[in-house]
């Protein structure tokens, strides 16, 4: 059994991670919260750290930004709310950061298989957009609690009702919006906080909620006296329409990913911040059940087990040596104590495992379900292994999904093959990209979601496998994996097609179409087979 106090600390912590679709202000949102935590005093410092967007045709420089970054990998803090909080508890909050490039979309994905929830961060001009959908996909899939933070209110945007219309459609899960904005842009004027009851009344230029003042109804008189009162109806109309439209604010429904409670402000002014955080830390799961191959396994269980979610690569070509990440899944992780590697079935112990805060990483002897350790590993890691306390457990990963763009890699060195093998073999356990291989001629296929990664790879071929490298171009439109209940089916449609079948890196078989109209087609002629655009289903 774990002690009392082990336990208390598993219940205190989040951890989560803010999405949102590049330059809906993320950056200035995490930097905001580690503000009010304290864990940073000048704001700017997590920015300095940000991909620049002028950098975004040099990767090497993106690289290097990265390298730097992995001590805010994971930004953990300690946060003691003032709402509600009798019992004076500080949650432990850990911030996971996500690269905001797209082309490192996948490592996003990755990382949000090791968070209890999820902020998105919408812009409120510019609404729902492309990767907050696709980044909304994958916290579907697992079900993940997601809180909606709708930013630059202090900019003219969107009618607010139309923007819950849109992030009900585009991300497909319902909200309630828990504050209210009074107008925006140049009349903006603050938010009702519906969650405590309170009016706070923006003041442009300033770094702080300036009032708060609480209510206890909305028909109130000095509403109007403070914000005017053709304002205060509005607020009051409004108010009144949110309680006829939507659902009242259920916390399981939150909880089990089916409603998303919304928030309106302005990050860059520090407004609307404070009241998201307070809510956030007494609604948001504490580290919740991970489910193995085998079983579910629950964060209180007194045995250690966690996952590797990210390899984070050193670029010294003369050290190859990298951190892995791991997720605590349940219990406690001890320093210098042997813990099982599933995948190998060998023993590892773990003299200087790193825990994270803010901008320090530093060593720690122990951690808890919930939290994130960096191990320092020589290549025994890969995306997806288990460490535990002697259990033979294999956490699900995150499924594979279809690459975007599609490239045959060459060997430019014939004297290097093997060196090439090793590298592409190492770099997609790591997690660069994915690999398929045509069943027809054998030929390697690397898919990834944007250009920069085929640079990355074939730069980091170069300087840590001395091997090199050439594209070639590859008309593509869609990597599926296929199943049928059909088995003869499926052999017959693999022999007839096999200038369109490879093999994905587990050898599962995926069907490589090139064009739209061939995989309608395939679709069409094999009924008895499905076409899934995800490894896991
Ligand atoms: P990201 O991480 O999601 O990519 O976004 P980031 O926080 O970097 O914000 C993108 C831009 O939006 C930044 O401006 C930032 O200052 C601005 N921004 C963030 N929150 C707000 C807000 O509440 N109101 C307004 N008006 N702007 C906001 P930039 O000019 O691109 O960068 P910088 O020169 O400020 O660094």
């Amino acid at each position: 059994m774990l002690s009392t106090t082990d336990q208390q600390e598993i219940l205190r912590r989040r951890t989560f991670a803010i999405i949102s679709h590049p330059d809906a202000g993320k950056t200035t949102l995490t930097e905001k919260l580690l503000l009010y935590g304290g864990a940073i005093h000048v704001a700017g410092a997590v920015k300095s750290n940000k991909i620049r967007k002028t950098a975004t045709s040099d990767w090497m420089e993106i690289e290097k930004q990265r390298g730097i970054s992995v001590a805010t990998s994971v930004m953990g803090f300690d946060y003691t709310p003032t709402y509600r909080n009798k019992a004076g508890t500080t949650y432990h909050i850990n911030i996971l950061d996500t690269p905001g490039h797209q082309d490192f979309a996948e490592d996003t994905f990755r990382t949000l298989t090791a968070v209890d929830s999820v902020i998105i961060v919408i812009d409120a001009a510019k609404g729902v957009e492309t990767q907050t959908r696709r980044l909304m996909q994958v916290c579907r899939m697992r079900k993940t609690p997601v809180m909606v933070f709708i930013n630059k209110m202090d900019r003219e945007g969107k009618d607010p009702f139309d923007l819950l219309d849109e992030v009900e459609a585009e991300l497909g899960i319902k909200v309630r919006p828990l504050s209210w904005p009074i107008n925006s842009g140049q009349r903006f004027k603050g938010v009702y906080n519906i969650f405590q009851q309170t009016l706070d009344l923006y003041q442009p230029d300033k770094t702080h909620v300036t009032e708060s003042i609480q209510f206890e109804d909305v028909t109130d008189p000095q509403i109007a006296t403070l914000v005017g009162d053709s304002d205060a109806a509005k607020l009051q109309e409004d108010l009144e329409m949110i309680e006829g439209v939507y659902d009242p604010f259920s916390i399981d429904s939150y909880l089990a990913g089916e409603l998303a409670p919304v928030f309106f402000g302005s990050a860059l002014n520090t407004f609307g911040v404070k009241e998201l955080l307070e809510c956030f830390v007494h609604i948001a799961p504490s580290p919740r059940p991970v489910v193995a191959e085998e079983r579910e396994v629950k964060p209180m269980e007194d045995k250690f087990t966690g996952f590797c979610f990210k390899i984070h690569a050193n670029m010294d070509p003369n050290h190859r040596s990298c951190i892995a990440f791991f997720k605590i899944c349940s219990g406690k992780f001890e320093r210098n104590t042997y813990y099982t590697h599933v995948r190998k079935g060998q023993q590892m112990r773990f003299s200087s495992p790193t825990c994270f805060m803010a901008q320090r990483k530093e060593t720690v002897d122990e951690a808890f379900a919930g939290d994130i350790v960096g191990l320092p590993d020589t290549g025994n890691f890969k995306i997806g292994d288990t460490l535990t306390s002697g259990e033979n457990l294999h956490f699900k990963g995150l499924p594979s999904f279809s690459p975007e763009m599609f490239k045959y890699i060459e060997n430019a060195d014939p004297m290097k093959q093997k060196q090439l093998d090793k590298g592409i073999s190492q770099l997609m356990d790591e997690g660069v990209a994915q690999l398929f291989v045509s069943q027809l001629n054998g030929r390697k296929i690397i898919g990834t979601v944007g250009q920069l990664q085929f640079e990355v790879i074939q730069y980091r071929l170069e300087h840590e496998y001395q091997a090199k490298c050439r594209w070639e171009p590859l008309q593509m439109y869609k990597a599926c994996w296929i199943e049928s209940d059909d088995d003869a089916e499926l052999e017959m449609f693999k022999r007839r097609k096999p200038q369109y079948m490879a093999l994905d890196k587990d050898g599962r078989d995926v069907f490589m179409a090139d064009s739209a109209y061939v995989l309608q087609m395939a679709q069409q002629d094999y009924k008895h087979i499905t076409f899934h655009f995800t490894s896991e289903f």
